[in-house]
């Protein structure tokens, strides 16, 4: 008998057939009537199999007292027919094996709800549970529909360095990568002389893949990365990681309105993949984590979304009467409250923000004629505030160097970037979508730390 994974039983199975199923205990109830009740779940769907072990099992009363919360175990049996609500068949079991026992007065998991910060103490069991699963699930389902959606418009899936010696963002926050000895170094109290460091310069963790994307966009067209990317921020927020995944496609000949629309198109159409092929993990969403994910996510993929310029918003936000914490004026950066107040509040849909002040954003967006504003886009949803950031491409030698130098980066390190302008160069456009954040849109989660399997954040990295 082949083993067959819950999910396909509970789909497929036939009232009669022999199977064999493999799994964790969720629970276990036992009857006044010699039975028990197992549930079990091997990770495959949300549900679980309800497994009923009698006296027909051999050596039933020594073997059930193994059979506890956590424990793995082998069951084979006969598919019935099952009288409980909710569920179409149960498995009859005819023969049970505990290959690991869970001792119930340590395993942490017990049938009680844990908090979410609990939860990231054991992150190794939390995949155990229903919510970590589940977002498990949807994140694999997510990866795979971002993939199929840029395959089947003929981009290319290009793997960018996670080491680099560039700061794509410029804004320094960088984890850097040496082999040199620090303590030694400590002791000598001299400059540190980095070609003598491993790659003979400074060298750190990437920030974004997008310049070495844009290197593959000015020659094989349409492309993507996908990868993680590192972060040194001290932000300690619901929406910030040291280390997430960013997908970001670059493509030559888009102005920035073409990057808007494919923006939009793109997470309507990975949202819809999820909601078609994650139904049992989004009903669970909807009605244990927040029952407006939905309504939210259906929202998105049924409405164009609103563009507006920065301008035109700092106008909406300063005339709104509503109260920030931080202040509203031109030239300043948006705040999470201001973002959310935009998509959630005034406009109830997403918001693609576009036309940024030049000085708030990197070197490589392309400057406007007005000399004051940039060719930014950052796409703003409810719950989250910004998923998406990205800009159409300075293009233009002169103007590229000039607004290197103005932001204190020198065109000689970046010589392979300014090159690109130099040869063959044209118009091109870009974004970068962060996978955690549109996970915490999805599922409703409430902090990015629970939309990563091992999350990194200041002073954590246990798992
Ligand atoms: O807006 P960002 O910084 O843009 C870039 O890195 C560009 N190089 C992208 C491009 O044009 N190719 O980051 C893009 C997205 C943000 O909108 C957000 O979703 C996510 O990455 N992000 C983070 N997610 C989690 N934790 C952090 N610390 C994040 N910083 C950015
Ligand atoms: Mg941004």
């Amino acid at each position: 008998m082949t083993r067959m994974k819950v999910a396909k039983t509970l789909k497929e199975g036939q009232i009669g057939q022999e199977v064999e199923v493999r799994g964790w205990v969720r629970t276990r109830r036992d009857s006044k009537k010699d039975f028990s009740f197992v549930e079990l779940n091997d990770g495959s769907c949300l549900a679980n199999l309800q497994v009923v072990i009698d006296a027909a099992v051999p050596d039933f009363e020594r073997t059930i007292q193994d059979v506890t919360t956590g424990a793995s175990v082998a069951i084979m049996g006969v598919l019935r027919e099952s009288p409980g609500k909710g569920q179409r068949i149960e498995l009859q079991a005819t023969s049970l094996k505990v290959l690991g026992t869970a001792d119930p007065q340590s395993y942490p998991l017990q049938k009680k709800r844990h908090s979410f910060e609990f939860l990231r103490e054991i992150a190794h069991l939390r995949p155990r549970t229903n919510t970590f699963g589940a977002i498990a699930r949807v994140r694999n389902a997510l990866a795979v529909s971002i993939h199929r959606f840029f395959q089947s418009r003929g981009f290319v899936y290009i793997q960018t360095p996670v080491i680099t010696t560039s700061d794509c963002e410029g804004a320094g926050e960088m984890f850097q990568v040496t082999t040199l000895d620090l303590t030694r170094l400590a002791q000598l109290q001299t400059e540190v002389d980095f070609t003598q460091d491993f790659f003979g310069k400074k060298a750190s963790l990437t920030v974004s893949g997008q310049l070495e994307a844009e290197i593959f966009a000015t020659s094989l067209g349409d492309c993507y990365t996908f990868s993680p990317t590192f972060r040194a921020e001290n932000s300690n927020t619901a929406r910030h990681l040291s280390e997430f995944w960013m997908v970001e496609p670059e493509m030559p000949f888009y102005d920035l309105d073409d990057n808007m629309q494919l923006a939009e198109e793109f997470i309507r159409s990975i949202i819809r993949d999820v909601l078609k092929n994650c139904a049992e993990d989004m009903d669970f969403f909807n009605l244990r984590i927040d029952n407006t994910v939905l309504e939210t996510l259906h929202n998105i993929t049924e409405n164009d979304f609103i563009r507006l310029s920065y301008t035109e918003a700092i106008e909406i936000l300063s005339g709104c009467g509503q109260k920030f914490e931080y202040p509203i004026e031109w030239g300043r950066d948006l705040q999470s409250e201001h973002e959310r107040y935009l998509t959630e509040t005034h406009f109830q849909k997403p918001v693609i923000l576009y036309h940024y002040p030049q000085t708030i954003k990197p070197f490589y967006m392309r400057s406007n004629d007005d000399g004051k504003t940039v060719r930014a886009m950052d796409v703003l949803v409810p719950r989250v505030g910004e998923i998406i950031g990205g800009s159409q491409r300075e293009e233009r030698l002169d103007v590229l160097v000039e607004r290197m130098r103005e932001c204190n980066l020198d065109p000689d390190v970046y010589w392979w970037y300014v090159d690109l302008r130099r040869y063959g160069t044209v118009p091109h456009s870009g974004f970068g979508l962060g996978l955690e954040r549109v996970l915490q849109l999805i599922t409703g989660m409430a902090n990015i730390r629970d939309c990563i399997p091992f999350p990194r954040t200041p002073k954590s990295a246990e798992f």
